[in-house]
């Protein structure tokens, strides 16, 4: 099996791609660094030459709407429309949970993801689209996110945050099985307020950071599986945070 991982020197890509080559799948990485852009164009064609899936793991660092749309868009198209041409059988798909049919939120990057999503659907390669919700390793990132003027503002909303190496093994695991699976969504064992787990994150790294808790702009689970999920078995490492169940 072959295997293009379009992303493939990211935080996640560079695991995945680990996680096959161990089980003796032929990786290709395809990213910027790799001569590739999906954007332009360059050497799409050249990478996906004998592949049978691909796993895209792309991301932008834009999170208005215009630029996350055009880029998570535009790529995934691109993706799509190459991979058919070259007879691929199996797009497999990173998005985030709360992106779904029938979720709304008006953040940006997160209507980049939505219409990534509508992308990938709108194409004539079988899928699998894997949300998953913000990796335990991204939750002090999230902090500085909501940083303004010094402090952290933060709404109650719930939070499930899962361990990467637990998404990586559930992506490697669909790429071996090479059967195309619709949707699947992963998360963590643990549920908690999103104000209470950036609170205990900075406490315990020693991050002197006030958190203040703001209204919600939406549903307080809009990031948080509404259905069926692989619920993950790592606990977030910092252990002394309320849950929020
Ligand atoms: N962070 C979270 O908690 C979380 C949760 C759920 C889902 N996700 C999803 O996980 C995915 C991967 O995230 P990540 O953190 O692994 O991203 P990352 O480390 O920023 O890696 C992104 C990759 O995209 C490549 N890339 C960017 N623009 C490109 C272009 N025009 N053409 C070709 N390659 C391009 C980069 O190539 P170079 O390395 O060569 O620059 C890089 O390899 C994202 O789609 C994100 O939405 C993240």
């Amino acid at each position: 099996m072959k295997v293009l991982i379009a992303g493939g020197r990211g935080r996640v890509g560079s695991k995945v791609a680990d996680l096959l080559e161990q089980n003796d799948v032929e990786v290709v990485s395809g990213g910027l660094d790799d001569g590739v852009d999906y954007i332009q164009g360059t050497g799409v064609a050249e990478v996906l030459e004998g592949v049978d899936t691909i796993i895209n793991v792309l991301n932008t660092g834009r999170f208005d709407k215009e630029g996350a749309v055009d880029f998570f868009e535009g790529t995934t198209r691109a993706l799509s429309a190459a991979g058919e041409r070259a007879g691929v059988k199996h797009h497999i798909l990173l998005s985030i949970v709360g992106v779904g049919e029938g979720d709304a939120s008006e953040i940006g990057y997160y209507l980049g993801k939505v219409a990534q999503e509508r992308a990938l659907k709108e194409g004539t390669l079988p899928y699998t689209i894997v949300r998953s919700t913000q990796f335990q390793s991204y939750v002090p990132v999230l902090a500085d996110q909501h940083t303004v003027e010094g402090k952290v503002m933060v709404p109650r909303d719930l939070i499930q945050p899962v361990e990467l190496d637990e998404l990586v093994a559930l992506l490697g695991e669909i790429a071996l099985a090479a059967a195309p699976l619709g949707e699947v969504e992963i998360a963590g064992p643990e549920r908690f307020h999103m104000d209470d787990l950036l609170r205990g994150t900075l406490a315990a790294s020693g991050d002197t950071r006030e958190v203040i808790t703001v209204e919600s702009d939406g549903p307080i689970d809009a990031m948080v599986p509404r259905g069926e999920y692989r619920m993950g078995s790592v606990l977030y490492p910092v252990r002394e945070i309320p849950t929020a169940d």
